[in-house]
């Protein structure tokens, strides 16, 4: 047998490790419509700069047979490139080997790049393709996947984690993207279950294809598992770019300033006319928010899931900000279970990232009713609250109409630590709405009276004077400003230039103890 030199052993090695599963196997991945892990990374980093460890390393597996099928690099790929010039430590699954599932050193790869992250403070990117802990390992899989998790923990708050969803992922495979800040499905070819509808079937005997039970639009809109849905798999990468954009490397740092041409004092006339006379009449809070940042550049995060609330990142002045907005357009705005959640942990990692957060509120108060309270609305509610309580970093709220009762307080309001609160003189502030405050404090004397409808219109029309307006909290100094919409763009910036080196602290504790 002829020896090679060690140059051409090498490459000719790598040339083989290149290849993950081998031609027959990418075959199979891009008829399925799906690109391959080593694409995946060209498309999401900067041109060049992938620099790729452990690319020789081999599962040590020896049940079932396994030590005939081994491939160098083992299923994942891993390293350091750079997005938009700042460096960040990916890991790609590759699933034309063993279903891209997870043995021990698979694991250890990964939590070799894991550790770098954190210990350099680089965002962290996972790009998951995965059927879950390799089978023939046992527990020796099972040891990685919890390996990884609480590298996942530990990193939480300190660099941004986010996965991209990219094929059918089960198992370990969907718990450690779910400790991740962000899980971007991808629209055909992406799945998210603990386990598949094979197992299901055999276990519950329930029938269930792979799309009802973990597809991409049903953890976007309906468990909230996701956060984006992306189109296809170059725009997954582009998305994740542009995610990364707003974030700084990690909590020690300020996210990058982009500068813009769009004017500080630009005035938006139309916001004037954006509240419709009528308080019960919805708007579209999204022609609030668009107009207002930086190019009219918003981008939604869990656009599909609980509508009622609104949140997302934006710039102003070229400053990341974290937008928050109850959407009067879906429920009125009510918050509920799933709304406050997901405002919730929105506010948690803008606050552990040092981005700055901007409210605009219209709500009429907490869904009330058996369905949420048997849910928990009262602790999934709490979260909310918390989240805002808890948040040191500036923060900013506009008033744009209702303000009603407990949701008044937990919408960053001043006593709950807001740093500017400004109103629209279209806000209505008090404990409820005119009817339903006029049907508590006036229906004995509207019950004893000759006309009760007259009497309570009369006092609908009292309170509604009294306070359904801003000025009782501008007199209490509860607003500090009454502002006229068109203006909006230019006191939040201004706002955010007086907020810049706001220092602000949480006492010294292990942690709180959130109501989860
Ligand atoms: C070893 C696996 C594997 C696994 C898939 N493969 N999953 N090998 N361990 N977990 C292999 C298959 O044997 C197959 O090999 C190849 O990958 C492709 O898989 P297919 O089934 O042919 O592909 P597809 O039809 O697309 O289905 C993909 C799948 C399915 C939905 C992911 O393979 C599946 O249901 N796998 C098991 C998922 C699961 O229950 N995992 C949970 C593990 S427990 P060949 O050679 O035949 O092509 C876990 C616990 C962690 O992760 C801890 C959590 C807290």
């Amino acid at each position: 047998m002829e020896t090679l030199k060690p140059l051409d052993k090498l490459r000719a090695r790598r040339e083989k490790a290149l290849l993950g599963g081998g031609e027959k196997r990418i075959a199979s991945q891009h008829s399925k419509g799906k690109l391959t892990a080593r694409e995946r990374i060209d498309l999401l980093v900067d041109p060049d700069s992938f620099e790729e460890f452990d690319l020789f390393v081999r599962h040590q597996c020896q049940n079932f047979g396994m030590e005939k099928t081994v491939y160098d690099g083992d299923g994942v790929i891993t390293g350091s490139a750079t997005i938009n010039g700042r460096p960040v430590y990916l890991f790609a699954q590759d699933f034309t080997v063993f279903g891209g599932s997870l043995s021990i050193t698979y694991a250890e790869k990964i939590c070799k790049i894991m550790d770098m992250a954190l210990k350099n403070g680089c965002p962290l990117i996972g790009l998951n393709d995965s059927g879950g802990a390799r089978i023939q390992e046992g527990v020796d899989a099972l040891a990685g996947y919890a390996e990884i998790f609480w590298r996942n923990v530990m990193a939480s708050g300190v660099i941004p984690q986010i996965s991209a969803i990219l094929g059918p992922c089960a198992g370990g495979a969907v718990y450690s993207p779910a400790i991740t800040d962000f899980i971007v499905m991808e629209k055909k070819n992406s799945y998210m279950f603990v386990t598949g509808p094979k197992v299901v079937k055999t276990v519950l005997n329930e029938d269930v294809t792979t799309e009802a039970l973990g597809g991409a639009a049903i953890h976007t809109s309906k468990s909230g598992v996701a956060h984006f849905l992306s189109n296809d798999e170059e725009d997954t990468m582009l998305l994740i770019r542009k995610l990364l954009s707003y974030f700084p490397s990690n909590n020690m740092e300020a996210p990058p300033v982009v500068p813009t041409q769009d004017p500080v004092t630009r005035l938006i006339p139309e916001l004037n006319e954006t509240i419709p006379e009528n308080p019960n009449r919805p708007y579209e809070v999204l022609d609030v928010i668009q107009p207002i940042v930086d190019d009219g550049e918003f981008l939604q995060v869990m656009a599909n899931f609980a509508q009622n609330i609104v949140v997302g990142f934006a710039r102003l002045n070229g400053h990341s900000v974290g937008i928050v907005a109850n959407q009067p357009r879906v429920l009125a705005g009510v918050l509920d279970i799933d709304a406050s959640v997901k405002a919730a942990r929105f506010v948690r990692f803008c606050d552990a990232f040092n981005i700055p957060l901007v409210v605009f509120e219209d709500v009429p108060g907490f869904l009330p009713g058996s369905s949420q309270e048997h849910s928990g609305i009262i602790r999934n509610g709490a979260k909310l609250l918390y989240a805002f309580a808890e948040a040191t970093v500036p923060k900013i709220t506009v008033i744009t109409r209702k303000a009603y009762g407990g949701a008044y307080c937990v919408m960053n309001s001043r006593h709950m630590r807001a740093d500017l609160v400004y109103a629209w003189p279209t806000a209505e502030i008090a404990v409820m709405g005119p009817q339903g405050a006029v049907e508590v404090i006036f229906r004995r004397e509207a019950q004893n009276s000759e006309n009760p409808e007259q009497v309570l219109a009369d006092r609908e029309a009292e309170y509604r004077e009294t306070f359904a307006n801003p000025y009782r909290a501008a007199e209490r100094g509860y607003i500090d400003d009454i502002i006229e919409p068109a203006e909006t763009r230019f006191r939040l910036i201004r706002a955010l230039e007086m907020l810049a080196n706001k220092k602000d602290s949480i006492p010294p504790r292990k942690h709180g103890n959130m109501p989860l």
